[in-house]
């Protein structure tokens, strides 16, 4: 992550930036994992009171697993993902669910309102291991075990599930699907380094359609190499016309170490990430969907409750290798690595084996990083009163330079109850969030070494 606006001076910068179409990297959490550091002995010493405190505070919580194996390593891909087919997956359920055990211990019972299973690729597990996985949790977590939380998501890479194992998936509960598709045109989708059969194009998301998710989501992203306006502008047309509830759009996060850094591809341009957005967004609205945030539109049925729950504080508590969790005391973090992929799940297993904390490192968060963090994911539609319920300040007075410079470029909108941004502002978004990022935190992302 590159900071790009100096806080110093945001209003002479932001309109400049604007301007000139800079970009800024997704902020889908704060503070950006650029930031996290290692925990040393005492701090990690202190992790599971500090578990225990935030999970004390709501009644309420979500469930994340992390699921690392993947068919193969995507060019494009900065996840924590491990590649191959000769993973143990059996003994890998069992050591998330020894983890999870742990962790259970520090809580009493709450009304699990989401469960996430992402990755990684994980509808490589099949239904049966992931039903253990969801029994388990709900048995440990749950004030209602019997009962499935609202949502029930996975994660799935369309070419690793037919019709019969998307009808597996819901049979064991799962009320939500993500597709990961990300381009839906041959020549684009050979770019990305997988391997996906035929059968994994729209006939899929038909099935998927059919099988009775209450919501099906379909992520694409923009800027991809090869990929021109009138691919992008297909994609979504294919998209579109089956109508899916859910469809995310992401501007392509370029990283070292990926596939595409070692092949030299440099990401398109400002401009064109912009033009592309907006294409998405006009076709999108036109089509019935109304925008949720900068990178999702939804219809009936649609949208995606645990990261709203996230971005509205409450706690998501993740577990397995590369798991984050968002506390209200800290975000923590169970290893990462695109270098060493297989020695950091090694690392976890034997952590949680020999009865060690799984976590690596993370971030302690303060008041004043709590209503940074409100304030930068939720900059759409800012509701004072909830801020000020919640962490007892209002967003325009402590962050006023900011949300001035905001308006006088016509990227925000100030009224009594809410804030909202203008079209414009969505579109710049993650520039704005960036303005509101401490200092503290700037100084880490700009001292983060990717080669570590
Ligand atoms: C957590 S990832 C899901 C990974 C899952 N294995 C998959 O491929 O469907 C959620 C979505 O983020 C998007 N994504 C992943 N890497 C990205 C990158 N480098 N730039 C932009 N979007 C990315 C993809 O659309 C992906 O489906
Ligand atoms: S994009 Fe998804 S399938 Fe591809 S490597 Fe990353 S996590 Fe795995």
């Amino acid at each position: 992550m590159r900071i790009v606006v100096d806080r110093s001076s945001v209003r002479s910068r932001l309109a400049g930036l604007v301007a000139a179409n800079a970009r800024a990297d997704y902020v889908y959490s704060y503070p950006p994992r650029q930031s996290y550091r290692v925990f040393g002995e005492s701090t990690a010493a202190a992790v599971p009171e500090l578990v225990a405190r935030s999970l004390r505070r709501f009644e309420d919580l979500n469930l994340y697993v992390h699921v690392p194996f993947c068919r193969q390593i995507c060019r494009f891909c900065n996840l924590y993902a491990v590649a191959g087919a000769n993973n143990d997956l059996d003994g890998y359920v069992d050591t998330v669910l020894e983890e999870a055990a742990g962790l259970a211990r520090l809580t009493d019972r709450k009304t699990v309102t989401t469960l996430y299973i992402g990755g990684g690729t994980p509808s490589v597990l099949a239904a049966g291991q992931l039903e253990r996985l969801i029994r388990f949790l709900l048995d440990r977590f749950s004030d209602r075990p019997d009962r499935l939380p609202p949502e029930t998501a996975l994660e799935v890479d369309p070419a690793t599930v037919d019709l019969g194992k998307l009808r597996d998936l819901r049979a064991v509960g799962i009320n939500r699907i993500n597709l990961g598709y990300q381009s839906l045109v041959d020549g684009e989708v050979r770019g990305l380094g997988r391997r996906r059969p035929d059968s994994a194009g729209l006939a899929l998301l038909e099935q998927a359609l059919g099988v009775g998710f209450g919501n099906v989501c379909v992520d694409l992203i923009y800027g991809l190499a090869g990929q021109t306006d009138e691919g992008w502008e297909q994609s979504l047309l294919r998209v579109i016309a089956l109508a899916p509830p859910t469809v995310c759009a992401y501007a392509l996060t370029l990283r070292p170490f990926t596939g595409y850094s070692r092949l030299g591809y440099s990401a398109v341009d400002g401009a064109t990430l912009y033009r592309r957005y907006e294409m998405a967004n006009r076709l999108l609205q036109d089509a019935g969907y109304r925008q949720e945030t900068h990178v999702r539109w939804v219809r009936d049925g649609g949208g995606y409750r645990q990261k709203a729950n996230h971005w509205g504080l409450r706690n998501v508590l993740g577990v397995g290798a590369g798991a984050r969790s968002y506390l209200w005391e800290a975000d923590l973090r169970n290893g990462y690595s695109v270098r060493s992929r297989s020695a950091t799940l090694r690392s976890y297993v034997d952590r949680v084996r020999s009865g060690d904390i799984a976590v690596t490192d993370g971030f302690l968060m303060t008041d004043d990083e709590r209503r940074r963090k409100a304030t930068a994911l939720n900059l759409m539609a800012l509701d004072r009163t909830w801020t000020r319920e919640t962490l007892a300040f209002d967003p325009v007075e402590r962050f006023a330079e900011e949300f001035a410079a905001f308006t006088e470029s016509g990227l925000c909108e100030t009224g009594p109850r809410h804030v909202t941004l203008t079209d414009k502002g969505v579109k710049y978004r993650d520039l704005l969030s960036q303005t509101l990022f401490s200092r503290e935190v700037r100084t880490r992302v700009a001292e983060f070494n990717y080669d570590e």
